[in-house]
């Protein structure tokens, strides 16, 4: 299936200039160039900050498929890891096809960084990112704990006669032969600029600079579809770390997340979502006990929430402002349930990939957004085109 050309008009991959608290009167400015809407020079053109936007078209709402725990590449080495990428990719064609959705979000653990015997891991980051880019749909992607996690030699390479017989795959990269050997894995800004650079489809973002390494902390505005400028809701993504650094989300990412969301939403009108990687302690505290029974909403609760090794405050902040509507993680395989928690939601996707720990049937997590009024809801599909746990959030 390609993209209908209806489906790619709705694709803006212009800047808009949001705006914000500083007011001053220009011609054009630096920004303006790159803004598929030009102010006249006359106009009073506020602007600080730009957030990309996608917007809803026209008389649809916007739908969004989250694809949870692919865990490509893993054991990569062995005959059976393989076939694993194979079904996960099936999954993901299967969704896809099944609702048609005009965003997709990858919420982590798209690869199993330590189990990749190649100098390169973004060649399997493309094949998880490729059924939805085929399709011509937009996406964007934060890290999980496996992304960019140091390679892991297996034992079975110790056996006798004890001396690994290391297989360095022909890539077609043009590097020397000791490059493609060195299995020093592939870090995050790696993995999110190769697929940034060769995606135009990819609303993915590396963060400011002064958070790395943790990399993905970026919004992007859905927007209405009578004004790019009007937003419907802003998508926060944050890095909760793991791999190469520890599992958290630091003061300095509140920081910025206080910063960025009052520049851009100051008086909270509009409606806040928001996805990271790895659950935080309160998902711990509204966690159902054994069946999944009212308020919570979802089909598996099968193991217990593994959480962040520690908070500094985003969720003091989150459940303070009266904007944040969600908020959407993986990482617990099995488990698929949204709780409330204080005045928002706390949800896990579905397990989407043939990769990882457990062998629940796999689907994904779809949520639903309309503008004017704001709804906002949330289903789960699976791969054998069941649909269940539908949740209503405003
Ligand atoms: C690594 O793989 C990505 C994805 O296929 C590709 O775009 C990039 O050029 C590769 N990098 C190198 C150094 O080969
Ligand atoms: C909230 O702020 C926006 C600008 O960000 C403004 O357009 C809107 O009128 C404000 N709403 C209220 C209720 O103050
Ligand atoms: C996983 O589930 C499938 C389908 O129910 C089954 O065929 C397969 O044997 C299971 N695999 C393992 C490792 O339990």
């Amino acid at each position: 299936m390609t993209a209908s050309p209806s489906k790619l008009a709705i694709l803006t991959f212009a800047y808009v200039s949001l705006c914000v608290q500083f007011i001053f009167t220009v011609g054009f400015n630096h920004q303006v160039h790159h803004s598929n809407f030009r102010p006249s020079p006359t106009i009073r053109l506020r602007a600080t900050t730009q957030v990309r936007y996608i917007q809803i078209r026209p008389g649809a709402q916007f739908k969004i498929a989250l694809f949870a725990d692919l865990h490509f590449g893993e054991a990569a080495s062995t005959e059976w890891g393989p076939l694993q990428d194979e079904n996960s990719i099936k999954v993901m064609n299967t969704v896809l096809d099944d609702e048609t959705p005009d965003f997709v979000i990858y919420l982590g653990d798209v690869i199993t960084a330590n189990n990749i015997p190649i100098a390169n891991a973004s060649l399997y980051w493309d094949q998880a990112i490729s059924p939805t880019r085929n399709r011509g749909i937009p996406w964007a992607s934060v890290f999980g704990n496996h992304d960019d996690a140091p390679f892991q030699w297996p034992m079975e390479w110790f056996s006798p006669p004890g001396i690994p017989e290391v297989h360095c795959p022909a890539t077609s990269s043009a590097h020397s032969g000791e490059e493609e050997c060195s299995f020093k894995g592939t870090g995050r800004l790696e993995l999110i600029r190769n697929e940034i650079k060769h995606n135009v489809l990819s609303f993915s973002g590396n963060g400011p600079r002064d958070l790395w390494p943790s990399v993905s902390n970026y919004v992007l505005q859905i927007s209405s579809s009578h004004d790019p400028r009007s937003p419907v809701a802003y998508l926060y993504f944050l890095d909760s770390g793991g791999g190469t650094y520890p599992e958290v989300i630091s003061s300095a990412q509140v920081e910025w997340f206080q910063k960025k969301s009052q520049e851009i939403n100051p008086n909270s009108s509009v409606p806040e979502v928001i996805f990271w990687h790895i659950p935080s302690k309160a998902y711990k505290k509204v966690a159902p006990k054994f069946l999944i029974h009212k308020p919570c909403v979802g089909s598996i609760n099968k193991e217990s929430v593994a959480v962040q090794e520690a908070e500094t405050g985003i969720m003091k902040l989150l459940v303070k402002r009266p904007s944040v509507k969600a908020i959407f993680v993986g990482h617990n395989h099995g488990l698929d349930w949204c709780c409330p928690y204080k005045k928002l939601w706390l949800c896990f996707a579905r397990h989407t990939g043939y990769g990882g720990y457990g062998n629940w049937s796999r689907g994904a997590r779809i949520l639903e957004i309309t503008g004017q009024p704001f709804t906002f809801r949330s289903w789960i599909r699976m791969e054998d085109g069941d649909v269940h746990s539908e949740v209503v959030f405003s």
